[in-house]
């Protein structure tokens, strides 16, 4: 079976659990609330990370929840069709996740009070990570090859268009008292730390067992266990995700994409992100 993309507003989107009704009705009326908390990032970008964290850091690093409840229940996508009914029903507050681009958000947002976590992640290992994840997921256009992926990456025509229009448009959200940005490198790095950090700007105070078992519990290790977060079971329910757990088979690593770009493609890369990404401040972004 071959699979196309969902259009939607010019760009491209899995065509499996989105429609463009919902999408429409998403993106232009779906409300969000003072006491949200919104999760954003370009797919690939440790997004089911940060959700594990979250979630944990909500129930005080009690386990009942991420271990009872899927993921995508947890903390569900604006923009699918699963998720806009899911959040629809759900109590708040509540733990919402996007990859919407900036310009197709939901224009709630920027009334709200809501709290608002950016995840980055170096464009170069998203693309690897991408390349992998598409490859063998069974709801969007395949890539037959690297080469292939990295022109779809560059061109933006990759499930939810270009990471660099993805960037910059939140980019403009970063000096607002109510975004927290965040990078894959820094949790990887120190994320004892960032999740620190983390529950400061959510205001939630943990003590340090609380704290040592959301550290525990969001690693990797026990994520890839973890039935409610590893997609294990979405491959035999309706949401057939096959291979979607392939993210959980290594731990992502940070600077991959060195064993996977040719050095014309460093190049090239380099200077298209040069050209799009001029006029930000390079400290913004740690893999610079
Ligand atoms: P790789 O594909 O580079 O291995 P997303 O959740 O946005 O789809 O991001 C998937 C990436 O996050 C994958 O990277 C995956 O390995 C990584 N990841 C998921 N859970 C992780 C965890 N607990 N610790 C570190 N990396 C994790």
């Amino acid at each position: 079976m071959t699979y196309e993309f969902l259009w939607f507003e010019g760009l491209s989107f899995p065509d499996f659990g989105f429609s463009s009704e919902v999408m429409k009705e998403a993106c232009t009326k779906f409300v969000i609330k003072d006491e949200d908390t919104v999760m954003v990032s370009y797919p690939k970008s440790g997004t089911h990370w940060l959700i594990e964290i979250l979630c944990l850091i909500h129930s005080k690093g009690d386990t009942k929840w991420i271990q009872s409840v899927p993921i995508w229940e947890r903390s569900p996508w604006i923009e699918t069709d699963l998720g806009y009914k899911l959040l629809n029903e759900n109590e708040r507050p509540r733990l919402l996740t996007s990859h919407l681009p900036f310009h197709l958000f939901p224009k709630s947002l920027f009334t709200s009070k809501a709290k608002v976590l950016y995840l980055m992640r170096n464009p170069k290992d998203v693309l690897v990570s991408g390349y992998y994840f598409w490859t063998t997921s069974k709801f969007s256009v395949k890539p037959e090859s690297v080469e292939q992926y990295f022109k779809w990456f560059i061109q933006g025509n990759v499930p939810y268009g270009s990471w660099f229009e993805h960037i910059r448009g939140w980019m403009s959200m970063r000096h607002r008292e109510n975004i927290l940005l965040l990078s894959y490198e820094e949790l990887q790095k120190d994320p004892r730390s960032t999740i620190e950090k983390i529950c400061q700007f959510l205001g939630q105070k943990l003590n340090p067992e609380e704290l040592d078992s959301v550290f525990k519990n969001s690693s990797f290790q026990v994520m890839k266990q973890n039935k409610m977060s590893n997609y294990e079971i979405a491959q035999s329910s309706d949401l057939s995700v096959d291979l979607m757990c392939l993210s959980f088979m290594f731990p992502g690593i940070c600077g991959d994409w060195k064993n996977h770009f040719t050095v014309a493609q460093a190049e090239a890369f380099h200077k298209v992100y040069q050209e799009k990404m001029a006029g930000f401040p390079k400290d913004l972004f740690p893999w610079e």
